[in-house]
């Protein structure tokens, strides 16, 4: 089953999904706690306290020691906190330590599916490939998920593929027919999955037609 997270460090954007009870996860990175001008451990236990599923934290030194020290530290918040490393050799190498450690590891800017191979084998928890990022310059980020799909199928990997940088409900369609385990989310494009024109202009017709119904007193 395809799941649901939330891609953002707004606490009233999880806390609103989380109220209306779809929402199983939660991705943060260094741009979205930007956005929010607040302090990022702070935010991200506030987030741990609303969701019941894993929440990404993602590390920002560039080599594995580093990686290793500040997931380390994040993991230390809150038991729902999973590690985003980059991938790259140094973030493999942190993947492969921390998974070790017990601490599970979100490898994110995956834009090949070789890279999420590596992935894999370093014992990655969740492999985020970035489809929306690929379509921006011309490729097709949804076929990366078909090949991935495909990869760890034939091989038998447990690693999650995570669909990111969604822009628009037609990825979160197309990326459930493709396999992926989860969609990570913009509170906008989770609103949009709920929406369609026909579902509202059904509610006016049933409401105004219930008015016209003859009541007993
Ligand atoms: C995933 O975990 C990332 O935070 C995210 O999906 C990136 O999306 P963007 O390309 O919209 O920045």
């Amino acid at each position: 089953m395809v799941k649901i997270f939330l891609d953002t460090a707004n606490v009233s954007e999880v806390k609103y999904a989380a109220d209306i009870g779809l929402i199983e996860g939660c991705t943060t990175n260094p741009t979205l706690i930007m956005k929010e001008g607040r302090d990022y451990n702070e935010t991200l236990v506030e987030i741990c306290n609303i969701v019941n599923g894993p929440v990404s934290a993602e590390t920002v030194a560039l080599d594995a020691e580093g990686m290793v020290r500040e997931g380390e530290a994040f993991a230390k918040l809150h038991k729902n906190i999973i590690i985003k490393v980059p991938m790259t050799q140094q973030g493999m190498k942190a993947c492969r330590l921390l998974t070790a450690k017990g601490i599970r590891v979100n490898v994110t800017l995956c834009f090949q599916a070789n890279q999420a191979l590596l992935a894999a084998k370093a014992g990655a928890f969740i492999i985020s490939p970035f489809i929306g990022r690929l379509d921006d310059i011309s490729q097709d980020g949804m076929q990366l998920i078909r090949d991935i799909r495909q990869i760890y199928d034939n091989y038998g990997f447990g690693t999650q593929i995570l669909a990111a940088s969604i822009r628009h409900p037609i990825h979160v369609l197309e990326s459930a027919k493709a396999g992926a385990n989860i969609a990570t989310l913009p509170f906008k494009v989770w609103e949009q999955l709920f929406q369609h024109p026909l579902t509202d202009k059904g509610i006016k017709q049933f409401l105004d037609d219930w008015e016209k119904v003859p009541k007993k007193k």
